[in-house]
């Protein structure tokens, strides 16, 4: 699929009301204009489209989808086809749908795991309308999506990484260097990092490990660390650089028990001139002050959404 990135990401949560604060003056988020629809939810922004982050009300923190951009209607309408190919049960969203989302054209299908994906085109969008929810140079977002995504599995099967890279399209990055299984996963019309989505073997388990953000400057990142730090929020891993990535970055703990990494490039991603398997996981720093998977990784029973749930264990 032509797919340049993660679009927008949605997420349930019992902590609204602090979001609404940790947003802005932690992350530096922009608050949105909420859909008429949809009155409850807090909407973040983080560029010139209308929404990147939905956080909707619900009984406990998860992952309620994930909105994969296609670069224009022709790269939708080939998605759908490659779905309907690979006998991926889908939906169209409705005018409703599309006009909460703030897009063209939507469909939603799930991957092997349950985790749920939107495929959409023509986002809403407003050049030089971004404002930060505090002093902040802004992120990289734009053409190549909204960031990256970590997911834990509680199986990882050779039918997740059929579905990864023949139906979805994505380019194999990788299994990193950390501990266990994981594989890194680049949609086709990302040039500029090495990964949209990973997908990381967690026995039994299931949520969001992290969500990795691109600030425009070091001192973003320098600058959150700080506020990090002033307010005694739960840190998982100091300031570091990767090996595989040259990136700087830290990761601390949101509101919703997920890790959200806060990155500045250093230089520009190096691409692909061989598989990398880096000898440790950062060049320096990245010191482990935290568990590695916070409180929004729980057992697929508590993730997976009540209509959902049965398909899930009748399939096991
Ligand atoms: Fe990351």
């Amino acid at each position: 699929m032509d797919i340049i990135g993660i679009g927008y990401m949605g997420f349930e949560t019992p902590n609204l009301e602090a979001w609404r604060e940790y947003g802005p003056q932690v992350m530096g988020f922009g608050i949105g204009k909420n859909p008429e629809s949809d009155p409850e939810s807090l909407y973040f922004r983080i560029d010139d489209r209308r929404h990147r982050f939905a956080f909707h009300p619900g009984t406990v923190d998860r992952i309620a989808y994930i909105g994969w951009e296609a670069v224009g209607r022709m790269a939708f309408e080939d998605g759908i086809k490659k779905l309907a190919a690979a006998n991926v049960e889908y939906t169209r969203g409705d005018a409703k749908l599309c006009e909460m989302r703030g897009v063209r054209e939507l469909v939603r299908f799930r991957d092997p795991v349950g985790y749920q994906h939107e495929l959409f085109y023509g986002q809403k969008w407003l050049p030089r309308s971004f404002q930060p929810g505090r002093p902040h140079s802004g992120f990289l977002a734009d053409e190549r999506g909204a960031g990256h995504v970590v997911l834990i599995t509680p199986d990882y099967t050779p039918e997740l990484e059929d579905f990864l890279l023949n139906v979805m399209g994505f380019s194999w990055y990788g299994a990193g260097a950390g501990k266990g299984r994981t594989g890194f996963f680049r949609s086709k019309l990302n040039h500029h990092t090495s990964h949209d989505i990973a997908y990381g073997h967690g026995p039994g388990r299931m949520g969001v490990q992290h969500v990795g953000l691109f600030v425009r400057n070091v001192r973003d990142v320098g600058e959150t660390y700080d506020i990090v730090r002033q307010r005694e929020l739960p840190m998982m891993m100091t300031l570091g650089q990767h090996a595989q990535d040259p990136h700087l970055s830290f990761y601390h703990f949101n509101p919703s028990g997920f890790a959200f990494e806060t990155i500045a490039e250093i230089e520009p991603w190096q691409g692909d001139p061989y598989e990398l398997n880096p000898e440790k996981l950062s060049l320096w720093g990245h010191e482990m002050v935290g568990p590695i998977l916070g409180t929004s990784v729980k057992t697929p029973e508590e993730v997976l959404d009540p209509e959902y749930l049965p398909i899930y264990l009748a399939k096991r």
